[in-house]
């Protein structure tokens, strides 16, 4: 595969064959771009990684709660979701179709354009001689801003919206986080949904949805805990990839810097904001991605979304996209609850131990769960695709099929005994039996669809017992007594490179 091109469309076959994305949905009917279905395989991947990030967020002691995706007018009014919530247009002069002008610009000359002004979306695309996907024509020299709310209704003819992310409907609830967390900040909770953008004209597979899953951690403080944050001494000393405006401006790459230093130095802005960074990227390489594949990149002041005061994002470089932005970490000052103040008439403010009343400032780590999990299966695909072996090399705790277990042979009792063992072992991992083709079609198979383990069930296991285990990366096999097995899983689940 030469071309990042190449590798997208190698990519989005693979994924549909394998059962791991189907779509652009109705695949049955006429399919409409931007919805995509989580397949057989897919949707129980998709679990592991809801789960991890979940317990990660839990293990550092956030909450987590569960609000509706439909919300009346009101809500994104007071957001500024209605009025600020867009993306620059430009539409062809011919067939009059619309497209995304940063994206267009990304698509045909790689020049990295979210920071541009309208106007310099404009000078681009005429320098760059940019011309319509469709029918090569020139476009109108006008910038239109698209709103990205999808609206529904309520009722007869109440107008609604579709959340356009989670993390404002994770603060309105707010008052009653007051109450059970007893006025103490910080508050942390996060939230696990879906939410929808009504895209212009989405082309990038999971990474440009209508409809996608985020998860969206938010921290509640007042602003003398941001500077003050108690944890960031427990982080202090380890060290990021981060790529500043100055570095970006100056095409240098990014520079690996600890949180203390990127403090004293003023690249981070306060404690809490660092310390939420650095959970962002330790979460990122506990899901398996190679710490070389990842930098956070600061965004510029041109760029920021509308609520962010200050605003980085983890960006993961894919095979089939380059560098891409996989989550992003805002301190959005106390911009929301105010706003939610103003429009609801209800007091947002606490008293803090001083006597002294505030509206908390909130830090949010934003991920759309479907780009890490897309990333995963970008690098794993690459990885190992070679005319000799096809394999999706997963990290193990994400494979959705655990453990193949294979009888050498349809005869000889091997089956019974394959079945027994995986009568004991489903009991907790996801197993997949398979008894027919030769044993070598069958591992390829396996290996296919990202299985880590197998184990062959052969006549030394009818005499004494042993199993082998082969892994599906270094192809190791390894001889083992039955009532091993799900000692030694357990532990090849724990450390993600350990065999033997
Ligand atoms: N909540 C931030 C975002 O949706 O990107």
């Amino acid at each position: 595969m030469n071309t990042k091109k190449d590798f997208q469309i190698a990519l989005a076959k693979y994924l549909s064959e394998k059962d791991f994305i189907y779509g652009p949905e109705p695949e049955l009917y006429e399919p409409v771009a931007g919805f995509y279905s989580y397949g057989l395989l897919g949707k129980a991947m998709k679990n592991n990684l809801e789960n991890d990030i979940r317990n990660m967020f839990i293990d550092n002691n956030f909450f987590e709660i569960e609000y509706p995706i439909v919300s009346p007018q009101i809500i994104w009014k007071a957001s500024g979701h209605l009025d600020g919530f867009n993306d620059p247009v430009v539409i062809c002069s011919k067939c009059k179709s619309s497209f995304r002008a940063d994206k267009l610009i990304e698509e045909q000359t790689e020049i990295a354009a979210d920071s541009f002004k309208d106007e310099e979306l404009l000078e681009t695309i005429k320098e760059k001689n940019i011309t319509c996907p469709n029918c090569k024509s020139r476009f109108e020299l006008e910038i239109k801003r698209h709103n990205l709310m999808m609206q529904t209704k309520i009722g007869l003819d109440t107008i609604a919206y579709n959340r356009p992310e989670t993390a404002t409907t994770t603060y309105l609830p707010f008052k009653h986080y007051n109450t059970f967390f007893r006025g103490k900040l910080p508050f942390t909770v996060f939230q696990i949904g879906k939410a929808f953008r009504n895209e212009i004209s989405p082309r990038q597979h999971l990474l440009r949805q209508r409809e996608f899953t985020q998860a969206e951690a938010q921290i509640f403080l007042s602003k003398e805990q941001k500077e003050n944050f108690e944890l960031f001494k427990d982080s202090q000393n380890d060290f990021l990839p981060l790529w500043t405006q100055e570095l970006q401006e100056n095409n240098k790459p990014p520079k690996i810097i600890s949180l203390k230093e990127a403090i004293e130095k003023k690249i981070l802005k306060n404690k809490a904001y660092a310390w939420s960074i650095n959970l962002t990227y330790k979460m990122f390489i506990s899901f398996g991605i190679p710490k070389e594949k990842i930098r956070l990149r600061q965004h510029w002041e041109t760029e920021k979304a509308f609520y962010a005061d200050d605003a980085w994002d983890l960006e993961i470089e894919l095979n089939s996209f380059g560098w891409t932005e996989c989550c992003g970490i805002h301190d959005r000052s106390d911009y929301d609850l105010t706003q939610h103040q103003k429009f609801s008439k209800q007091d947002l403010s606490i008293r803090l131990e001083n006597g002294e009343k505030i509206i908390p400032n909130i830090i949010e780590i934003a991920f759309g769960v479907d780009r890490p999990f897309f990333a995963l299966l970008d690098l794993a695909f690459f990885r190992r695709d070679d005319a000799k072996r096809t394999v999706l090399s997963l990290p193990r705790k994400m494979s959705p099929i655990k453990v193949g277990i294979l009888p050498l042979l349809k005869k000889d009792n091997l089956p019974e005994k394959a079945i027994e063992i995986k009568k004991e072992i489903e009991k907790k991992f996801r197993t997949y039996y398979d008894e027919s083709g030769s044993i070598g079609k069958r591992y390829a198979r396996l290996d296919a669809i990202g299985v880590p383990f197998c184990i062959t069930v052969d006549h030394q296991t009818i005499t004494d017992d042993t199993i082998t285990i082969r892994e599906r990366d270094s192809l190791k096999q390894i001889r083992l007594n039955k009532k091993e097995l799900l000692n030694k899983l357990e532990k090849f689940f724990n450390e993600p490179d350990f065999f033997e």
